[in-house]
């Protein structure tokens, strides 16, 4: 990989897609070139990037000519059609859509946890479900220590994880709600101002939904561990951005809360905030827009041998998706 590669942004006009850049930015991350790409709709935009207004171009099948990484947040159907074309045109992918997490060839890569599966990529890489990383944050490094067997969370996940048009469908529908107005919705099945919705993604035959599965199913390659299980509620909440997840987690090996805080003191990108004698506790506003997650209220859980309940909330388009993105390109160039 070139030490300062042309990079391509799939979806730069996105909620996810902004932040690409923004992300490259502050990170210093050499690229020589940004090519952002969009649909049609999107020509005569621009994208900022190093004082400059990149124009964003229209997605085609020859957009990826001397393109050396391609970040994809445009959806998966977007993605399976034109990651292969992205290869083959020489890109590395770094794919955010769930098209291609749990492929074989594929990593599916936190660089905290798993950098060095980015080696065994065959062109493109995947970036974890936004919940399941801030969990895994979390979670990995408890993991190392006591042996996580099985979790059990509800989440509490922010609109900007649906994309650009929830945010502003919260933001009318709180304006409504404002001016006494009946709440209109397009995104949602339901008004999600003032509201909580227990559906994240479409239902499976068993109950849960897709997006419940990824934590199994993504934190078992993730962490390098097939028999993790969990059991998660994913649940959308009128918040504009960061998610939180209260997790219960059940361990090999007995658990302490002070071993407990002290892994968690030390664990890269996660800042321990757990003070309940001064109200100090993991929340989305503050969590928004920072680089690492942030876990608190930890306490072993009382319906459950070597059990510890732990609360974690992290910026879902940062390191649920963004941040994380550009720590693999990271990665690529080491
Ligand atoms: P556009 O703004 O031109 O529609 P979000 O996740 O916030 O909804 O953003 C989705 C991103 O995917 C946007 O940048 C959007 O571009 C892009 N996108 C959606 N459909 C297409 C398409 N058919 N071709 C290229 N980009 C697309």
């Amino acid at each position: 990989m070139k030490k300062n590669p042309t990079v391509a942004i799939v979806g730069a006009t996105g909620a996810v897609g902004v932040e690409f850049a923004g992300c490259m930015e502050r990170r210093n991350f050499p690229a020589g070139k940004l090519v952002p790409l969009a649909s049609a709709r999107s020509v005569g935009k621009t994208m900022a990037f190093r004082g400059a207004n990149v124009p964003v171009q229209e997605l085609t099948e020859s957009s990826f000519a001397g393109v050396d990484i391609a970040m994809f947040s445009a959806g998966a159907s977007i993605s399976r059609k034109f990651a292969p074309i992205a290869v083959k045109a020489g890109a590395v992918v770094v794919d955010n859509s769930s098209a291609f997490r749990m492929d074989r060839e594929v990593p599916l890569v936190v660089p905290e946890i798993n950098a060095a599966d980015v080696r065994g990529h065959h062109g493109i890489i995947a970036n974890p479900n936004c919940t399941t990383a801030i969990v895994l944050m979390a979670l990995y490094p408890l993991h190392r220590k006591f042996g996580v067997k099985r979790i059990f969370a509800s989440s509490y996940q922010a609109v900007s994880g649906t994309g650009a048009k929830a945010i502003e469908e919260l933001r009318r529908q709180v304006d409504q709600s404002v001016h006494g107005e009946p709440l209109t919705h397009e995104v949602y099945p339901y008004p999600i101002a003032f509201n909580v919705l227990p559906h994240v993604d479409s239902f499976l035959p068993t109950g849960y939904t897709k997006e419940e599965m990824k934590m199994e199913n993504e934190g078992r390659k993730i962490m390098h561990h097939p028999g993790f299980r969990a059991s998660v509620t994913c649940v959308r909440v009128p918040v504009y951005r960061a998610h939180s997840i209260a997790v219960t987690a059940e361990f090999e090996q007995p658990v302490s809360v002070s071993t407990a805080r002290e892994v968690l003191s030390h664990a890269p990108g996660l800042d321990l905030v757990d003070d309940p004698t001064k109200n100090q506790y993991p929340m989305p506003l503050f969590t928004a827009d920072h680089y690492n997650c942030a876990v608190g209220r930890l306490r072993l859980d009382c319906a459950l041998d070597n059990g510890l309940c732990f609360w974690v909330s992290g910026d879902q388009l940062l390191k649920g998706a963004a941040l994380n993105a550009v720590q693999i390109a990271e990665e690529l160039i080491k």
